[in-house]
């Protein structure tokens, strides 16, 4: 009996702080580890908002997943991963999972002195814009989409209006997830593993002894703090990061979306467009860089630029500028008929977790070691946590289960490197 109990390994308490892409795909990786057990080994998720997960920028990016992302060592993890994943739990039902074309976009918007009356527009048949279909186009039309580069079936920008389309990659290198419904999705295969998530839990700090993490403080907005005791405590609070631990350089930026549903009788062919546009003659002349994202569902997503907003407490207190939605709106609007056509049926905010040390960019991902054992740190994973998330999170996951990283050399993404006393 106490042969046994000695050679087993003992319990693992894992505190993940932040339910955001990378914590809850670091519940997933955790939870699916071969060392994992079940019956023993104890698996909890802070998440500061009262509402669910992905209530910051892991639910509302874009979720462009791409080969070409950076940094190379983390992707070349992840993208194959993805596929894994989208394979396993039938991605392509469960959270958007599906190739998708992606190119650069240039152009001169058009006037559409109507837009301020879209919302009423819609339905009465007044606008005809959402049938300019390519299967109307003359051969002379085709000669001159090629010119530009523009492909056959990107039917929803207008021709006219193009300077220049150019392909980002070949066929297969970039595909897209929904990434709130890839976000929950991880957390619900962890949960079905026994991983639990607790609601309203901000943390305050981590705890340790000489040596090994001890558990993690955290309160609610009503609640006193409260301690849990862990193992092992994976810091991954996105932008909110520094506001437990102020040494890892986590700055960041606000930036809007929008996401647009086009008309019932519109296709919208599977583009991811970066664009630049220039606004329409007399406008002045500041050009605008939408990205455009469209959906498997059909819906067209689109984010603008970022802005120095200051981060408020927690995730519930992200306030959102309407201005700012709408002059998203207005640029696409005057490059295409069919989103000019369509209803915004989302405006948003969210915070990026932008590094920025010296030459390093992030992300941030491995062991504290200068903290204490048991001590890990995701963060900083900038516009590519989407992509990233599941490389971040196996990597977090042959650490705790096997000590130390097995499949990608991120020797670079060391919290060390970054801090000294990290
Ligand atoms: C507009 C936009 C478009 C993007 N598009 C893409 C894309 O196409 N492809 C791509 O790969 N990436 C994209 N990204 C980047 C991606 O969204 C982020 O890198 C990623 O979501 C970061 O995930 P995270 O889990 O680190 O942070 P977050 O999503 O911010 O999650 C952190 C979580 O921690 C919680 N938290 C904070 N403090 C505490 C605390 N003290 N206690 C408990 N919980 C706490 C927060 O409430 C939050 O839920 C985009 C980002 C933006 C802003
Ligand atoms: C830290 O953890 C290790 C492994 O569980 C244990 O042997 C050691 O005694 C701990 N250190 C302290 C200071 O408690």
């Amino acid at each position: 009996m106490s042969s046994k109990k000695s050679n087993a390994p003992p319990k693992k308490k894992i505190v993940i702080v932040g339910g955001g892409i990378i914590g809850c795909t670091t519940a997933y990786y955790l939870s699916h580890h071969p060392s994992f057990r079940s019956d023993i080994d104890e698996i909890t998720v802070l998440e500061a908002s009262t509402t669910g997960v992905a209530q910051g920028a892991s639910g509302k990016a874009g979720g462009l997943v791409a080969k070409w992302a950076y940094p190379r060592e983390l992707v070349d993890v992840s993208f194959p991963e993805h596929v894994r994943l989208a394979e396993l739990h039938n991605g392509a039902e469960r959270w958007g999972w599906r190739y998708v074309n992606c190119g650069s976009w240039e152009g001169r918007g058009e006037d559409a002195p109507s837009l301020a009356n879209v919302g009423s527009a819609i339905g009465d048949g007044g606008d005809k814009t959402s049938l300019e279909k390519t299967a109307g186009l003359e051969d002379s039309d085709v000669e001159q989409r090629k010119g530009k580069g523009l492909p056959d079936d990107l039917g929803w920008v207008k021709e006219s209006l193009t300077d220049f389309y150019s392909p980002m990659a070949g066929d297969g290198d970039t595909a897209q997830v929904h990434p709130y419904l890839f976000t929950t999705s991880m957390l619900e295969l962890a949960q079905s593993k026994g991983v639990k998530l607790l609601l309203g839990a901000i943390a305050a700090s981590i705890e340790f002894d000489m040596e090994n993490v001890t558990g993690v403080c955290y309160q609610s907005l009503t609640a006193p703090m409260k301690f849990i005791p862990a193992t092992h405590a994976i810091l991954c609070a996105g932008p909110w990061t520094p506001t437990i631990l102020p040494s890892v350089p986590v700055k960041t930026t606000r930036v809007h979306s929008i996401v647009i549903q086009p008309q019932p009788d519109v296709q919208i062919s599977p583009y991811v467009l970066f664009t630049k546009i220039d606004p329409p003659e007399g406008f002045g002349d500041k050009t605008a860089s939408p990205e455009v994202y469209a959906r498997p569902n059909n819906e067209v997503y689109v984010c603008g630029p970022g802005d120095k907003s200051s981060l408020p407490y927690f995730v519930g207190g992200v306030k959102v500028d309407d201005a700012a939605c709408e002059a998203i709106f207005q640029q696409v609007a005057s490059i295409s008929s069919e989103l000019r056509a369509g209803t915004v049926v989302k405006k948003q905010a969210c915070f990026l977790p932008v590094v920025k040390e010296g030459k390093l960019g992030g992300p941030i991902v491995g062991p504290a070691l200068r903290m204490a054992k048991g001590y890990y740190i995701a963060t900083g994973h900038t516009c590519w946590g989407i992509c990233n998330a599941p490389g971040t999170a196996k990597v977090l996951a042959e650490l705790v289960y096997e000590g130390k990283i097995t499949s990608a050399k991120l020797a670079d993404l060391a919290p060390s490197k970054y801090a000294t006393t990290l």
